[in-house]
């Protein structure tokens, strides 16, 4: 950790964005928005950008071979991956940087690999006393006849984001191809209760001080019964309260949770955790390592909300990344 007036200077900030996965539109409007905060910031922008078959390249310029975008890459003081999901946020732009001594605004390796995976996630909270909703995970032979839970439940690939293969099973028929849905998206297959409560989000970052810093509360609003889809996600209908309803005490035990998850994991830069509020106390849904980063996405919102608007965040997030390198 530097003091502030020892912080090694930042000039020229490479932006990681695409990828692999099917979050890869929704990563390319993540780092376009982290490419301009960086340019109002007043520094240069490298936006390098993964295809959708792997290949790297700069955004509207000719395709990079890997050794090239390498290059590229080690002559940045900073490096912001806005790489959402497998092959990116799952350590994989993590472990590709601090091989190659590039500073990262985002989380290592560790917390990215366990970030990823639903299942992994959920023993780790569970372990350190941070409630779940229950669940299974399916072994790839399950039969389908035999249900692990009464419907309704929901089935979700372990590593997928973006709500892509979750469904919620309400009757018997329900489960098969709820489950080859599931399958098509991701490797394991978590099923779990469905939880009655209300979705709350708050998010986390370590500052250049080594303090935590959380963003207001976020309350998604979902039909009873239904689920926060990949439609209302990005189609502009999703319907955000900031902060959330909570009392003193919601708050503090959402709060509480989410800095334990954070240390726990591992993190840095910013993570959002995302729970159910129910009226038996409150269970973690998620932790994203590398959550939707545009002006309009959660996370920024939840920043705006305490006072960080998105410039500052993202200036924010480059110091820390190279105060802590
Ligand atoms: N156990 C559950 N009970 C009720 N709703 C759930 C449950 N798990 C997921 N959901 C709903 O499905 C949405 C997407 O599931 P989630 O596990 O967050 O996957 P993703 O990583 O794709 O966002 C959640 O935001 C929530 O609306
Ligand atoms: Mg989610």
């Amino acid at each position: 950790m530097h003091t502030d007036d020892q912080l090694p200077a930042v000039r020229r900030v490479a932006v990681l964005g695409g990828g692999v996965n099917d979050e890869h539109d929704v990563s390319l409007a993540s780092a376009a928005a982290v490419t301009r905060a960086v340019r109002a910031l007043g520094l240069e922008a490298v936006p390098v950008t993964i295809g959708r078959s792997g290949a790297w390249g700069h955004t509207g310029g000719p395709p990079l071979s890997a050794a090239d975008a390498v290059a590229v890459l080690s002559t940045c003081d900073v490096a912001f991956p806005a790489l959402h999901g497998v092959n990116g946020e799952d350590g994989a732009a993590a472990g590709l940087l601090a091989m190659i001594g590039v500073p990262v605004a985002g989380s290592p390796v560790r917390a990215g690999a366990l970030g990823i995976d639903k299942w992994v996630t959920k023993t780790l909270a569970e372990a350190v006393g941070i409630r779940t909703a229950p669940s299974v995970l399916v072994a790839p032979d399950a039969d389908t006849a035999s249900l692990p839970f009464a419907p309704p439940f929901v089935v979700k690939p372990t590593t997928g984001g973006s709500s892509n293969g979750v469904s919620v099973v309400r009757s018997v028929e329900q489960y098969g191809p709820a489950l080859e849905l599931a399958r098509s998206t991701g490797d394991a297959v978590l099923v779990e209760q469905f939880v009655t409560g209300r979705e709350v989000d708050i998010a986390v970052f370590r500052d250049r001080s080594g303090a935590l810093r959380s963003g207001a509360t976020l309350e998604i609003r979902v039909a009873d019964g239904d689920v926060f889809d990949r439609s209302q996600k990005y189609d502009g209908t999703a319907d955000f309260t900031v902060p959330a309803r909570l009392d003193e005490a919601g708050h503090a035990a959402l709060e509480a949770a989410a800095h334990t998850l954070y240390d726990r994991l591992g993190c840095a830069g910013v993570a959002r955790f995302d729970f159910f509020v129910t009226t038996d106390g409150i269970l973690l849904n998620e932790v994203n390592t590398c959550p939707g980063f545009t002006e309009q996405s959660q996370v920024p919102r939840m920043f705006a909300a305490v006072g960080l608007p998105y410039v500052a965040l993202v200036d924010e997030l480059l110091t820390a990344a190279v105060a802590a390198d």
